[in-house]
């Protein structure tokens, strides 16, 4: 595995290096200290902040109940354990959405308040203003397009995005309209492979796919998914590391033994 730990941060300048000699970009989502620092030692090159800790973390079945003021906090914890990568935050539900001058001072204060490098938001066409905006005031922009789980209630269901013409073709003009908005890349969630390696082509900028196929120009997962944690989240597209699930439960029911059985603590366990 080459990790280049030389570098000291990784910029959205490094990212556009990347996809521009072909080294995939290795993001994982994080929301705590603890585990934000174990991912930074490790070599990601970005730490995603996501909204979809309103799921992992609190437990809601979607991600649109976490608020501003909560994903500040966990982007605090994630941005005091990493060193060296990227730390982009999702603007959640309802900071940003049709209204430019919101998302910019929602932008502003996940910035301001936890020293985050960039944020990342949802949509095509319809949120360029707004993403302009937040670029003027100098903050980098991650686009979002295909499967946006904040509009989970107007699609209906979390399946496949752009099998069909129409919205693959909504999504090439809107990967195009959010390349020349200023964004420095753009994820790309569950959508046909083949159509995201023919935008991966089509702009200059890094495409992140998660359920996207091999040809992006990195690849995101959610921590917890990936190591484990969720029980019983196996989607197609998932490569779970870890049954952290497992060994926790495991671990958890040594210690309820340890302690009835009195064998916890020990001589040596003890002042
Ligand atoms: O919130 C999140 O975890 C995300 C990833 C799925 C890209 O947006």
């Amino acid at each position: 595995m080459s990790v280049n730990k030389e570098i000291k941060r990784i910029t959205t300048h490094i990212l556009q290096e990347m996809k521009n000699r072909g080294e995939k970009i290795a993001m994982l989502t994080a929301y705590d200290f603890s585990m934000a620092t174990i991912l930074d030692d490790a070599g990601l090159d970005v730490l995603l902040v996501g909204d979809s800790a309103s799921n992992v973390m609190a437990g809601h079945e979607t991600t649109l109940p976490i608020t501003l003021d909560q994903m500040i906090y966990h982007a605090q914890s994630v941005v005091r354990g990493a060193s060296r990568a990227f730390v982009v935050v999702d603007l959640p539900f309802g900071s940003y959405q049709g209204n430019s001058l919101e998302a910019l001072n929602s932008a502003i204060r996940i910035m301001k308040e936890s020293g985050a490098h960039g944020v990342k938001l949802e949509g095509g066409a319809e949120v360029v203003e707004s993403i302009q905006r937040i670029i003027t005031a100098g903050i980098p922009v991650m686009g979002h397009l295909g499967l946006t789980p904040q509009s989970i209630y107007k699609f209906g269901t979390y399946t496949v995005r752009a099998k069909d013409e129409a919205e693959a073709a909504k999504l090439k003009t809107d990967i195009i309209a959010l390349q020349e908005a200023g964004c420095f890349a753009v994820v790309l969630e569950k959508i046909p492979a083949k159509l995201a390696k023919e935008v991966s082509q089509l702009i200059q900028i890094p495409t992140i796919g998660i359920g996207a196929g091999p040809d992006c120009d990195g690849q995101v997962l959610v921590v917890n998914d990936m190591i484990g944690l969720t029980k019983g989240f196996r989607p197609r597209f998932l490569r779970q590391y870890l049954d952290l699930y497992a060994g926790i439960k495991d671990a958890a029911q040594s210690y309820i033994q340890d302690v009835k059985s009195k064998d916890f603590p020990n001589e040596k366990e003890q002042y």
